[in-house]
């Protein structure tokens, strides 16, 4: 087989993320080729030279990686990456962007670990969010009760229809529902028959204090919290906290999860080098996700 290739196609406009270019390294990605200010409207003649450089078997040493700290604009490039692609002619593509996809399945799967989504109520605060929107979709797969959170509850209903009619035309019932949770305010109500909480707020941002955490109803077996950043979203809880008991319930922090999300993202790029057809963004990265979580 020819060497394994990545394009790593960035939509920062200076850098494309060293973060990134080291974690395809360790994957097995012999060369990254780097890109940055990758754009929907320049990006065809790099998707071109992935996908006409080698032909049958072979296609399968070339993948592309879409990244960038801003979600919405990778989304777009993946778009317009697919839209290249034609019959068998085509590469294996991973979506990352700012870590959206491997930090929301290693979170959901730490949660799975404690409690069977299936059937289960998760509260996702700051669900609005790319990470959130997509903790709230992996939770959705699993076939829990989701409720989305926002400060707004227009932004929190939108959120929530726009992961809903993704999952609408997968097998997966749609079950994402938006609410409105005011900082510090009614995080009881929120709480009340939830089985987990998983904060997706803004890096230094408080969702829940302490007090509220451990006041909260004692069906509330998990709490995760992502944001690494002090303050964190909730208040008792540690970055550093992996499945630690404190405040009556097993909790995790944003470095806590971090290890599992690492081993997420490498297995996701050697996925890519697999075969030349995988699309591994939310629902391909989470089945991936399970898979590391289990062994
Ligand atoms: N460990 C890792 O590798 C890793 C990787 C990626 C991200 N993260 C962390 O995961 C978290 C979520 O990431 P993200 O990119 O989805 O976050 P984000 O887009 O920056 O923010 C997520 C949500 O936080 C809420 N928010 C923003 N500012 C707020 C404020 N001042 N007060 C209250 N709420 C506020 C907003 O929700 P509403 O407006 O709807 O309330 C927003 O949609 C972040 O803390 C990020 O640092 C960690």
């Amino acid at each position: 087989m020819p060497p394994k290739v990545l394009l790593q196609l960035d939509t920062d406009a200076v850098f494309a993320s060293s973060f990134d270019a080291i974690v395809a390294a360790d994957a097995g990605a012999e060369h990254v080729l780097q890109y940055a200010g990758v754009t929907p409207e320049n990006v065809t003649p790099l998707v071109h030279g992935a996908m006409f450089t080698r032909g049958g078997k072979d296609l399968a040493s070339t993948a592309i990686f879409i990244g960038g700290s801003d979600v919405t604009a990778a989304e777009r490039v993946f778009e317009q990456v697919r839209a290249c692609f034609f019959g068998p002619v085509r590469v294996s593509v991973m979506l990352d962007a700012n870590g959206c996809n491997t930090t929301a399945a290693a979170a959901v799967v730490a949660a799975a670990k404690h409690v069977t989504l299936s059937g289960a109520a998760v509260a996702v605060l700051a669900g609005t969010g790319p990470v959130g929107r997509r903790v709230a979709e992996m939770c959705a797969i699993e076939g829990a009760e989701v409720k989305l959170a926002s400060r707004s509850l227009e932004k929190a209903m939108q959120a929530a229809k726009e992961v809903n009619e993704r999952l609408a035309g997968s097998s997966v019932r749609p079950s994402v529902r938006g609410c409105q949770v005011n900082r510090g305010g009614d995080s009881e109500d929120l709480f009340r028959s939830c089985d987990a909480v998983i904060a997706c707020g803004a890096a230094g941002v408080v969702l829940v204090d302490a007090q509220s955490l451990a006041y909260a109803p004692d069906s509330l077996r998990v709490a995760i919290d992502l944001n690494a950043v002090p303050p964190l979203g909730i208040g008792g809880i540690s970055a550093t906290d992996k499945a630690a008991e404190k405040l009556g319930r097993i909790v995790y922090g944003a470095i806590g999860v971090g290890g599992l999300k690492m081993k997420i993202h490498r297995r996701a790029i050697q996925e890519a080098f697999e075969s030349n057809d995988k699309l591994l963004d939310v629902a391909e990265i989470f089945r991936l996700a399970k898979i590391v979580a289990s062994e």
